[in-house]
């Protein structure tokens, strides 16, 4: 599957207040969390629904309802954490994986210092969120620990994604769905996407 690109006006919009180096922690914050709302839209237009009865006040209506129970949701350390306010906004019952993961500043290759998963992660469709996908190392460390727990359905939402990243996901697990709201133009020499909008973790906790 190729990628999925969240194109709208309002993303446009977002993402360019987002990648101004002049926007403070606040905003900052408050626009991933809108983002992450918007790519979790998009992430679950699959979600499989039960039949169900409500009685509204008029009458007994028979409709569908999503098991939240079926979804974990599992953010990067530290920038992913960013993401987690707006996904429970829509989905407040899914349960929270942690991994904890940083980019060796010289290698680039991501270092693994906390992992944490709900019970029957196996069972369940994981999301995993992070704003940035650079190299990819982070993303392929990441889906490697899952499906080494079993996890059948995996789908990584991030809000800019360089091309190499989204090539490395492709060609090392093609079933792996990827959802950004931008395909940005390339990575730097240090590993830092272009345009981009700098560090994300350092512009979350203001950092630097
Ligand atoms: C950033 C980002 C991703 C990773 C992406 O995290 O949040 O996790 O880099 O790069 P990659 O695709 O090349 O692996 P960072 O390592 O800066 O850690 P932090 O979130 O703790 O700041
Ligand atoms: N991680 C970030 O936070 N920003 C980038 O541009 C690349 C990796």
């Amino acid at each position: 599957m190729k990628e999925v690109v969240l194109s709208h006006p309002l993303i446009t919009h977002k993402l360019a207040i987002l990648r101004d180096k002049k926007t403070g922690t606040k905003e900052f914050r408050e626009i991933i969390t809108e983002i992450a709302v918007l790519l979790c839209y998009e992430a679950t237009k699959d979600a499989k629904l039960k039949k169900v009865t409500i009685e509204t006040p008029l009458e007994k209506y028979s409709t569908y309802k999503l098991n939240e129970d079926d979804y974990a949701f599992v953010p990067i350390l530290r920038a992913g954490m960013s993401m987690v306010d707006g996904i429970i906004t829509v989905i407040p019952n899914a349960k929270i994986g942690h991994i904890g993961l940083y980019r060796n500043e010289e290698t680039l290759e991501p270092v693994e210092y906390y992992y944490k998963m709900p019970l029957n992660i196996k069972k369940r469709t994981v999301m995993i969120l992070d704003p940035m996908l650079a190299t990819g190392g982070s993303a392929l460390a990441t889906i490697k620990k899952l499906k080494h727990d079993g996890v059948k359905k995996i789908k990584f939402l991030c809000v800019i994604a360089a091309p190499v990243g989204i090539k490395a996901i492709q060609e090392t697990y093609p079933d792996v769905e990827i959802y950004c709201a931008n395909v940005d133009r390339k990575l730097n020499e240090i590993g830092y996407i272009l345009p981009g909008l700098g560090d994300a973790g350092d512009r979350v906790y203001g950092t630097k």
